[in-house]
């Protein structure tokens, strides 16, 4: 019996691996679920024409920032904000709301960063 069991954990093991590596495809769909849900379109955009009327326009954001400062900002604001971060404050001149708390896992910021990144990608040149 127990030779039984490890053989099928043996098979069952690559299967879990695969579903826990989400495709990206997966990420950018939940990205943009997200982006929509917590409500980051409604300060942000990314790219396009329009100005963004309360935060900054997030086309091409992974590329002008350090992805660990991105990555940290998303997933909780209220610490650079606190902190006084150099970035932080440029941005509050001449955005001046504070970007809230939005109670993100880290792969839910991943997946965010993914749909942003795609998105971008889609306004090349704009
Ligand atoms: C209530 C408005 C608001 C919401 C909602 C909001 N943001 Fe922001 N965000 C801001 C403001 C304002 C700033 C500029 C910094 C500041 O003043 O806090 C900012 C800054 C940022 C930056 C840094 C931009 C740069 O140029 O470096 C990123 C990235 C970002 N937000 C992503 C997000 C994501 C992702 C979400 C959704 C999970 C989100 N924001 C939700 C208002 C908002």
């Amino acid at each position: 019996m127990f030779k039984v069991l490890l053989i099928l954990s043996f098979f069952a093991l690559p299967h879990s691996y695969a579903e826990d590596k989400k495709s990206s495809e997966d990420q950018i769909k939940n990205g943009k679920k997200l982006f929509q849900r917590k409500a980051c379109g409604g300060c942000h955009k990314i790219g396009g024409d329009q100005v963004s009327p309360i935060g900054p326009d997030l086309k091409d954001v992974s590329k002008r920032r350090d992805p660990k400062w991105l990555r940290e900002w998303i997933k909780d604001p209220r610490v650079a904000q606190a902190a006084n971060d150099p970035i932080y404050v440029e941005l509050f001149k001449k955005f001046p709301t504070k970007m809230p708390y939005l109670k993100l896992s880290e792969s839910d910021v991943e997946d965010i960063i993914k749909y942003i990144e795609s998105e971008s990608n889609k306004k090349k040149g704009k």
